[in-house]
């Protein structure tokens, strides 16, 4: 076989609508350990390890659509990788809604960003119950994958055959029912562990109160929780994510309110009741990490740039100033009720601009610089150097440099030069997160490899690509057995 080339942006060339929406539909079948030929390419021999990643996999029952797929009940795609063979497993996250929606088949919760029960709102009224979908993001922590869904706790499942083995406390840790972030960052630099999994939860209301969590992950005591603490804040906080240093956990809060009234009446979904408010101020809550130097400090408080940010790339301390790689939007984007989320006009959202604040903690400011304006998504830098100042970034973007649309490829952004290159999945297939995983013994930051799952809109199926890290050059395509919506988060786990 031969090493595939790097293709380059199609920049001006429209996309198909209906290529991008032909992803969404549900996934009717569930595989275990098949094997997987390369379609083209060459095999990796070097990694030994699993690729898992979440999304919705049901968007539809008894024909009624979910409002946004992220209302969809969470899938787990596991894709192993052994000597250079490679097979693949999918099972549904068996949440109690999942299996009780599956029976009745039908929806018999409102979802968080929009869907309704059928019979209209009175039917919807005052039903405030709501179905924990575990549909975010997996990681592994101690012996278990974790389904992860941020309003409430983890589903704990066998990493081997991705059976559900019900929602877990972690040994106690958390109380019935408490929020756990989905996107906790694993922490390869500090001195305490060879591995923690630095995580969070919000309790939101008009006081709003962050849980940060440490737990070890490696060693005899991996998945106990090692660090601990509780600060509470003014205000309302919708906060998807946070960013890490070695001594710091950054969170951004959004200037958003939360009016719950459309909700309990039976309009709107929860997500869908929040809202910008241009009258208020983002603010940085920076918490002293309890395995760093500031331990038992108080946060800092600082003001931050307009916008609004789900995800963060990385941070890292320079002297009394923390810099911080961000997605700004310049407004919460929601799907509103009358909208149907297969057929929306991009360009009425705003779109993702990678920003970088410098944050600085002796004088209390900060201030944003654009890096780039083409619209991006889901970037990660080397796993290694999370925490730590890095040089690049990958990151899902639009062929466009300016403006909205699907994301249909990859970037590697230098932060030292601004240089980017570029990966186009072509013009009929659309990029989900890339994961970037090291080289076995690399030999610079961005030695090793890029995993992709693509939507290939042409075939109506997805690939999961393989670039080099370091060129973006395409190194291995599998076209997959089973048809995955466009998800959202996955982990690599070495074996
Ligand atoms: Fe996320």
């Amino acid at each position: 076989m031969t090493n595939l080339q790097n293709r380059e942006l199609s920049i001006q060339k429209d996309f198909d609508k209906f290529d991008w929406s032909s992803a969404y539909n549900n996934v009717d079948i569930e595989l275990e350990n098949e094997i997987l030929p390369l379609s083209k390419g060459t095999i990796i021999k070097e990694l030994n390890g699993t690729l898992y990643r979440n999304g919705p996999g049901i968007l539809e029952r008894d024909g009624q659509w979910v409002h946004h797929p992220f209302d969809g009940d969470g899938m787990i795609t596991a894709i192993r990788f052994e000597a250079g063979e490679a097979s693949i497993s999918n099972k549904f996250v068996r949440t109690k809604g999942f299996l009780e929606e599956k029976k009745q088949n039908k929806f018999i919760y409102r979802g968080v960003f929009g869907t309704q029960k059928k019979g209209g709102i009175l039917n919807n009224f005052l039903d405030l119950k709501f179905k924990n979908i575990a549909n975010t993001h997996v990681i592994k922590l101690g012996e278990n994958l974790l389904a992860l869904w941020e309003a409430a706790g983890p589903h704990a499942l066998n990493p081997n055959n991705l059976e559900t083995k019900g929602l877990t406390s972690l040994n106690g840790v958390l109380k019935s029912n408490e929020a756990f972030s989905a996107h906790p960052k694993i922490d390869l630099n500090s001195k305490l562990s060879s591995e923690l999994v630095v995580t969070f939860g919000v309790q939101a209301g008009p006081k709003s109160t962050i849980r940060l969590m440490e737990f070890s992950n490696a060693g005899d005591n991996a998945g106990e929780l090692l660090f601990d603490r509780k600060d509470t804040f003014n205000g309302f906080s919708f906060l998807h994510d946070f960013a890490i240093t070695t001594n710091w956990a950054i969170f951004l809060q959004n200037a958003i309110d939360f009016n719950p009234i459309p909700f309990v009446i039976g309009q709107k979904g929860a997500a869908q009741c929040l809202k910008s408010n241009p009258n208020k101020k983002s603010k940085f809550i920076i918490i002293p990490r309890e395995s760093g130097l500031y331990k038992g400090q108080k946060p800092i408080i600082i003001d931050a740039p307009k916008g609004f940010v789900f995800h963060h790339v990385n941070a890292y301390e320079d002297n009394s100033k923390i810099i911080l790689e961000s997605i700004f939007y310049d407004d919460f984007p929601s799907v509103g009720p009358d909208e149907n989320f297969r057929e929306i006009d991009f360009t009425k959202y705003p779109e993702g601009n990678l920003k970088q604040s410098i944050i600085d903690l002796k004088n209390q400011t900060s201030e944003v610089v654009t890096l780039s304006k083409q619209c991006c998504e889901f970037a990660m830098v080397n796993p290694k150097r999370l925490g730590l100042k890095s040089i690049f970034s990958w990151m899902a973007c639009t062929e466009r440099k300016e403006g909205n649309a699907p994301l249909q490829a990859i970037k590697k952004y230098n932060s030292i030069n601004n240089e980017e290159i570029f990966w186009s999945a072509g013009e009929r297939s659309f990029v989900s997160e890339p994961i970037m995983i090291p080289s076995k013994n690399p030999s610079s930051e961005d030695d090793g490899f890029v995993f992709i799952v693509v939507w290939n809109g042409e075939r109506r199926g997805s690939d999961l690509v393989i670039l080099d890290a370091h060129n973006l050059r395409e190194i291995g395509l599998y076209e997959l057995p089973i048809s995955i919506p466009h998800g959202l988060h996955g982990s690599w786990v070495n074996s």
